[in-house]
């Protein structure tokens, strides 16, 4: 028997991403991401720019991506939000916006755990890459926000196994790519001149954090007092060995996640790893993970690029899952910055 085909608009403002998708069940009929260029001069994000972006950018990304997909607003089935966590003056324009239109729409309204949905991203029906990662499975997300090891029991029974304690991990790759001049967001740079550098030039000491945390702050320090030293004995140290710094810092980072993903696979018995998050794009914690699931006879599942990084995909499909159960929001639901699962 067919399954009822079910559409879902999902609409992500979590932070400088403005994006919708229109899914028909699991499958993405379509996928629209407005970045936020404003940002870029102040190598960061600024949480009130990001705001006004998003306040402009909502209504033409969802006509876009209705548009695209084909589906008119009434043959909507319900509409997925992110509720958190996130920047609220971000995650208020989405959240205001998906409430108002199921109101007017009469139809479902759906909240979404941004971090869940970066996990469930992997539920995605994908032609080219069908295998999906079986429950219980662990999955590693890591983005500029996040740095987590979450134990995935059933789609919404997960218990984080891990977290950072300072900075995140994009924020690791973002603030040392700083100090070294590259521009903001780092880490795709960083990963691109580490492909032509020895990744053993340099030294930085990997930090002794307890159980399966993770701690960044540390790391970035060494590296401003590091490239503080080595500038003041000769002005021209960074551009002079950029590709060696980058690959020596990519490295570390990749090091300290190997060691925690290892002992969380040990300490659990789980042998399937399912990363997801912006800084998965990252070709050495993509070959780590792959190597490392090898090294134990077990799998390693990334998702397609487009759907790792922020994107509404993702939550379309936790808003179809969710629907599926008939789990769905009042309209007096607010954004939740911290919204935990
Ligand atoms: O998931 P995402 O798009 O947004 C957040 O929710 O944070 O992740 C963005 C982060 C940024 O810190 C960016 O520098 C990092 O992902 N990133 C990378 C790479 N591509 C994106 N970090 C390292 N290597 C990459 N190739
Ligand atoms: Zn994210």
């Amino acid at each position: 028997m067919t399954e009822t085909k079910h559409y879902i608009l999902a609409i992500e403002s979590s932070c400088d991403d403005t994006a919708a998708a229109v899914l028909e069940n699991d499958a993405v009929l379509s996928t629209i991401v407005a970045t936020q260029k404003v940002h870029k001069e102040y190598g960061g994000v600024v949480p009130e720019l990001a705001s006004r972006e998003h306040q402009k950018n909502i209504l033409p990304v969802v006509h876009q991506a209705l548009e695209k997909a084909g589906i008119s607003k009434n043959q909507l089935s319900a509409i997925a939000f992110t509720r958190g966590p996130g920047l609220m003056g971000s995650l208020l324009v989405g959240t205001s916006f998906a409430k108002s239109l199921a109101l007017g729409l009469d139809i479902p309204l759906i909240e979404v755990n941004h971090m869940q949905a970066h996990i469930l991203a992997h539920f995605i029906d994908n032609p080219e890459k069908p295998a999906k990662p079986k429950f219980p499975f662990l999955a590693l997300t890591i983005s500029g926000g996040h740095t987590e090891i979450v134990e995935v029991r059933d789609h919404f029974e997960m218990q984080i196994l891990g977290k950072t304690l300072d900075d995140a991990i994009g924020e690791a790759f973002d603030k040392c790519g700083k100090m070294m001049k590259l521009p903001y967001p780092a880490g795709p740079e960083i990963d691109r001149l580490a492909e032509k550098g020895d990744p053993e030039k340099f030294q930085f000491t990997i930090p002794k954090v307890k159980g399966l945390d993770f701690s960044f702050s540390g790391l970035k320090t060494a590296v401003l007092y590091f490239l503080d030293k080595k500038t003041a004995e000769n002005p021209d140290f960074i551009a002079e060995n950029i590709a060696d710094l980058c690959a020596s810092l990519q490295a570390t980072i990749v090091e300290i996640l190997r060691r925690k993903l290892k002992k969380a696979m040990e300490e659990t018995g789980l042998k399937q790893i399912a990363v997801g998050g912006g800084v998965s794009a990252n070709s050495g914690i993509r070959k780590m993970v792959q190597e490392l699931a090898k090294e134990k006879s077990g799998q390693a599942f990334i998702p397609k690029f487009e759907f790792t990084t922020d994107n509404a995909a993702m939550i379309g499909i936790v808003g179809y899952l969710k629907f599926k159960k008939n789990q769905f929001s009042d309209v007096s639901i607010t954004a939740d910055a911290r919204y935990k699962f």
